[in-house]
């Protein structure tokens, strides 16, 4: 990158559990952004722990960029977390120092609104790691906000299969009907579902790769992912998948990613369907495409993000 070059200039939304604190880590440090905020949303557990997981983050990589707290529940169903999956704590694993710094007083929502309509059109990219509700509500709120987004990169979906019923994937089946109003919503959408991210899994050879890295980075990777690759051996009889990680890592280089423009909707009423994100691969609707549906990573491009993300930290005692 040259002296000059523009930095790109995103707001995270999360839930922060497991892999949103490594994609926290992966904003934070990459030279080719600056992360002006991070917004939160339940998701992974609720509200009041998923804001004071990301606080603990930000304060242990000694972040100084403001954290909202945003929606409490999704919009129409009752709140169902991934405890299983990220614990009691959401982000059971490391141990932290009480946060010093709160949240910021303005909320979520509003924040992301105020952002978006004061900074050129096309100048803020969002990238959101949790279940939709914050983004949907600021849709709803105004009515130009979708449009002003130079990307809106979302972790949900899948073309296959899900990880929550055999259908849907968490964060989409977490608040579906936040999902829909961001799919219909007009916002240049990429898709960054299980397809992609399965691609990506931390086994235990790569665990041991980044492991020892020192710094607040480090501890927060070596202690949560052991936690996280237990659980999801136990509940999903897998190594875990980056999920969170990879729309950071498209914000930097979507060129070791594939894709495709397809149509998505989301299923909203299915008894086994409920919150499945259904693709048009084949052009079959005749509905114009809303998204950039992303098929596949490069895995050791995106393994070497993420260990000079932890390195990035190396110093901060
Ligand atoms: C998504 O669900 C959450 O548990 C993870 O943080 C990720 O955003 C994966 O389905
Ligand atoms: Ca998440």
């Amino acid at each position: 990158m040259t002296p000059h070059a523009v930095k790109k200039r995103i707001i995270l939304d999360v839930d922060t559990g497991h892999d949103d604190a490594l994609a926290i880590i992966m904003a934070a440090s990459d030279k080719r952004l600056e992360l002006l905020g991070i917004t939160v949303t339940a998701g992974n557990q609720i509200l009041e722990k998923t804001l004071k997981n990301t606080l603990n983050v930000t304060q242990a990589l000694g972040l100084n960029v403001p954290v909202y707290s945003g929606m409490h529940r999704p919009l129409l169903q009752d709140l169902a977390t991934a405890e299983r999956i990220h614990g009691e704590s959401g982000l059971d694993g490391p141990v932290f120092r009480p946060p010093v710094r709160g949240a910021e007083p303005l909320h979520a929502v509003q924040y992301l609104i105020d952002t978006v309509m004061k900074e050129p059109v096309g100048s803020i990219t969002l990238v959101a790691v949790g279940p939709l509700t914050n983004i949907a509500m600021a849709v709803r709120l105004c009515p130009d906000f979708a449009h002003r987004l130079s990307e809106l990169i979302i972790m949900g979906g899948s073309m296959t299969h899900g990880n929550v019923t055999p259908s849907a994937e968490f964060n989409i089946h977490a608040d579906p009907e936040s999902a829909s109003i961001v799919f219909s919503s007009g916002a240049p959408l990429v898709m960054i579902g299980l397809d992609c991210t399965t691609r990506v899994t931390l086994t235990d050879a790569l665990y041991d790769r980044f492991a020892g890295i020192s710094g607040p980075a480090g501890y927060i990777f070596s202690a949560s992912m052991a936690h996280y690759i237990r659980s999801c051996k136990q509940y999903i009889g897998e190594s875990p998948a980056m999920h969170d990680p990879c729309c950071v890592a498209w914000a930097v280089n979507p060129s070791i990613f594939t894709w495709k423009n397809h149509f998505v909707a989301i299923e909203c009423r299915g008894n086994y369907t409920r919150g499945r994100t259904i693709v048009d691969q084949t052009g079959v609707s005749s509905e114009k495409p809303n998204a950039k549906v992303v098929y596949a990573i490069q895995p050791e491009p995106f393994w070497e993000q993420l260990e000079a993300s932890l390195r990035h930290f190396s110093n901060v005692s």
